[in-house]
């Protein structure tokens, strides 16, 4: 994990014709004993190729499930999404949020990891389950806020150890 955590990607972002940005949420498939490395290995690989094509954006992992916000090119989100929706280290990927975009809200990429957080987990497993429309938009809301926060304050990837939230 060390080796991440102080990793600094400059991204040098000359802004796309069309921006975009999509939140999706999805179930990990990684044994519990296996995610801390398998997760350090997936932000190490996030970090380098998405400042290459000018993805920005947020990872967070709850223990059970991960969601990301993905900004930039409309053209590289989708390439990206072709690729991480064929990753067998999670599934029930659902994207909760997607439209275009007038400014980003993470300027670099940042990874929020928790350790199992049920309070997060909550939140997340509401949103894949919840049938009513108001109550997914309340929640994916939620979700963006959450990401912002956290990236606000950490620009680089962060290992959070233990949410700091309620
Ligand atoms: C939850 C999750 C999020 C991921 N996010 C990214 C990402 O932001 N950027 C990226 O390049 N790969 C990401 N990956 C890894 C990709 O699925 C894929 O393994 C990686 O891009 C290498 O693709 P390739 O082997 O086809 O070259 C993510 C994987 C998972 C499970």
């Amino acid at each position: 994990m060390a080796d991440y955590l102080n990793q600094q990607e400059a991204v040098q972002i000359r802004e796309p014709a069309s921006l975009g940005s999509l939140l999706y949420i999805s179930r990990s498939t990684i044994a519990p004993e296996e995610a801390e490395a398998v997760v350090a290995g997936i932000v190490a690989t996030s970090v380098t190729r998405n400042a290459a094509v000018g993805l920005t954006g947020a990872l967070l992992f709850t223990g059970t499930h991960f969601a990301q916000a993905l900004e930039g090119d409309k053209a590289a989100i989708e390439d990206l999404m072709h690729r991480v929706t064929c990753d067998i280290r999670h599934d029930e990927i659902v994207i909760v949020e997607q439209g275009p975009l007038e400014q980003r809200r993470f300027d670099t990429w940042s990874m929020a990891y928790f350790g199992p957080s049920q309070f997060v987990s909550r939140h997340v497993t509401r949103l894949l389950n919840d049938p009513s429309p108001a109550e997914r938009r309340r929640a994916a809301d939620w979700l963006g806020e959450l990401l912002c926060e956290f990236t606000a304050r950490r620009p680089f990837p962060t290992l959070i150890e233990q949410p700091s939230i309620p």
